[in-house]
Parts: C-alpha cells; structure tokens; sequence
C-alpha cells in the first residue's frame, strides 16, 4: 500500500481527505463520526461569536439531477444548491465540541472554520477563544455567498482583498495556529485575495467555496427554487457539476503561487475526481456535498481508489502526484504553435532524403497522391 498520508503547514493528515466545512462536520457527533470512518481531517461548520443572528430556513436545499424524470434519488444528481448560513450552535457548544474531539481523537487534525464582522476585536477574540481548544488550524470564512454577504461578511470580504489582507493579519496576530483562507469562486481572478491572505499571514488558501446559482424554476408555480414561503434568494451551488470550475481555480492558484499550500474543494463524488485535484497542485481534498450525499463511509471508496491509482502508476506516496499535471498547462497560442510545428513534421518538410534507403518502393508510395 502506497504512503497515503500528507503534512501541512506541520499537520500531519494519515490521508489526504478532509470533510469540508458544512453539514458532515457541525457538531461533536458528526466529527466522531467523520474520524471512525476514517476521514483525514475535519474542517467543522463554520462559528462566529454570536449564533443567535443565524436563523436558517427550510426548505434549504435544491438537487440538481441528470435527469429530472428518472427516479429521485441521490444517484443522479450532479448539482446541489444550498442556501444554508453558518453554524447555529452557540459558541460555548462549539468549544466543548472542539476540546472533547481533541479529547476523544488526538490523531484526527480538527481545523475550525471561522467568520465575523468586519471588526478586529471580533476576529481576534473569536480566534483567541477557540485556540485554546486545542484545534489544529483556523480555516477563514471569507466565501460564503449567500445570506452572510448582505451583512458585508463571508464572499464581500473575499471578493475585496484589501480586507482579506487585514482580517488575515489579525488572526495571524493573534494565534500561531496555521491559517487557511477559504476562497470564494464568485470573483474573477482568484489569484487576487489568495495573495491578499498569503501577505496577511496565511499558511495557506482552501478553494473553492459554493458557486452563486439558481438551482431551478418549478414550472408550475413559476417560482425559483428552492421556495421559502412563495420567495427565494440565489444560493451556493456544489457537487459534480462545480468540479472542472474548482479544478481550474486550484490550477491557477497553484501555478501562480508554488508554494503555496491549497486544499481542493468542490464536486469531489469519487476516488478519481480527488486524484484530479492532486494532480492539481492541492496538498488535501475536502469534500461536504459528497459525504452529505453519500455518508461518511464514501472516504473509504476514496482511500481504495487513490491507493489503487497510485499502486498502478507506481507512485510510493500522495506527495508524488501532487501538482503533477499542472506542467502540461500553458497558452492557447503555445498549442497552436505546437499543432502548426506537429503538421510540418509529419508533411515531411525536414530530412526526408534520409528516409531513403534499402526499401525504395515503400518510400516512393508514401511520396505518390495515389
Ligand atoms: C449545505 C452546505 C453547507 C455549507 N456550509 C459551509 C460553511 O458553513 N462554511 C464554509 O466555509 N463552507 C460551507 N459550505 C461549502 C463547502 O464547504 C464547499 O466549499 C462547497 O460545498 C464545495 O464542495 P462540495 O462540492 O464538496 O460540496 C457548505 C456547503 C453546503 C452544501
């Protein structure tokens, strides 16, 4: 069996895959349960200081299926929109969580996900509080795009980079936990806040946080989905169809900043879409949409199948494909010149006289139109 683990920013994971922040990791029970089936890591749900400003609302999801007239089911899905906010557990819940985990899975790397206002008391004292918990790592809410921004928090202060820069800095100042920040995908060039957070004190970024979406329109009530009391409101989209939009952010940020370490996020539903985000650049793999689709229990296909893959190609460990396609990359210009140099070299411009020689026939054929 190939070496599965991986050590980032001095965490040491006993496999790469992590369940991503939202439901599979919002309490003690789902964290437990994340560990006994064998899970990485855990980044938990996210928690700020006050949770009684989180109300969710029901129904808050929506499925996107393949086909919407086959049966219902989970099978068939291949996008998922939720429009659900952060944790609603106070955060005195969330520190006996975070202390009895630790407790309870010393092996297991906790990471807490954290968001607030755009104050600097409030991030250093969440921060300070939850330190001393004992998780491994902070990862930085700065990507929820729904609900959170019409408060100038979550994917408003990820799409600015002044501002990720400073609230970096203030948790950097104020724990020497390492720090990941979670990218929105709703911007256009990702590199941006990524070197933001990197000049702030990041260890590292996460991406990508929910595509901002409309999951559908019921035709028969000609409302947008999901419908809360006859309204909607756009929410995050995640699952399969985000994958080759989050594979291509992780590229980019990996090429732009090499050192840099990134956690692959989103549409990782089995072994091979994981090993593309290693094959990326990203160090770990999250996955929340997955587990909530599948249970817990799927990290057990994906270790099967990075194992697989890695003993057929000869890898001895995980760290041997990280990053390993990104070389491939380069410019649409670069391949139309490749293609252009391709047909001279097989229109046999260049030393075709050398292929003269005992079998005069068979080169004049492939000199003769017919
Ligand atoms: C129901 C739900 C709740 C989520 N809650 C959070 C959250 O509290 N904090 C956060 O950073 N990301 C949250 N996310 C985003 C996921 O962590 C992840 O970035 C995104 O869903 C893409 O990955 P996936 O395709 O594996 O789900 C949530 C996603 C879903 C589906």
């Amino acid at each position: 069996m190939a070496d599965l683990s991986v050590t980032v920013n001095g965490m040491k994971f006993k496999n790469p895959f992590v369940i991503g922040s939202g439901p599979p990791g919002t309490n003690y029970k789902t964290i437990a349960k994340s560990f006994d089936c064998g899970w990485g890591g855990v980044i938990a749900k996210t928690v700020s200081l006050d949770s009684t400003e989180v109300i969710n609302v029901a129904p808050r999801y929506g499925k996107l299926r393949l086909n919407e007239y086959e049966a219902k089911g989970n099978k068939n899905v291949i996008g998922f929109q939720n429009i659900e906010l952060i944790s609603d557990l106070s955060l005195q819940e969330w520190l006996d969580d975070f202390k009895r985990v630790k407790d309870d899975y010393p092996e297991g790397i906790l990471i807490a996900s954290i968001m607030e206002q755009h104050e600097k008391d409030r991030w250093q004292e969440l921060t300070g509080l939850i330190m001393e918990t004992g998780v491994d790592g902070f990862e930085l809410n700065f990507s929820c795009p729904h609900g959170h921004p019409e408060r100038q928090m979550g994917a408003a202060m990820g799409q600015n980079p002044d501002i990720v820069e400073e609230v970096t800095r203030w948790v950097a100042d104020t724990t020497d936990l390492p720090i990941w920040a979670k990218m929105t995908p709703n911007i256009g060039n990702i590199r941006l806040p990524a070197r933001a957070a990197m000049a702030g004190g990041a260890s590292g970024v996460a991406a990508i946080n929910t595509i901002l979406s409309v999951v559908g329109v019921d035709l028969d009530s000609l409302k947008p989905q999901p419908t809360v009391q006859g309204g909607s409101t756009p929410g995050g989209y995640s699952y399969r169809a985000v994958k080759p939009i989050a594979l291509r952010m992780v590229s980019e940020l990996c090429l732009d900043q090499p050192d840099m370490p990134v956690s692959g996020i989103g549409g990782v539903a089995e072994a091979r879409d994981a090993i593309e985000f290693l094959l990326m650049g990203a160090s770990t793999v999250q996955v929340c949409t997955g587990a909530m689709l599948q249970g817990h229990k799927m990290v057990q296909n994906l270790i099967e199948g990075l194992d697989k893959f890695l003993d057929e190609k000869g890898f001895a460990s995980v760290n041997d494909i990280i990053g390993k396609s990104l070389p491939y990359f380069t410019t649409h210009h670069e391949l139309v010149e490749r293609q252009v140099a391709a047909k001279l070299a097989k229109a046999g411009q260049k030393n075709r006289d050398k292929e003269w020689g005992e079998n005069m026939a068979e080169v004049t054929d492939k000199l003769t139109t017919n």
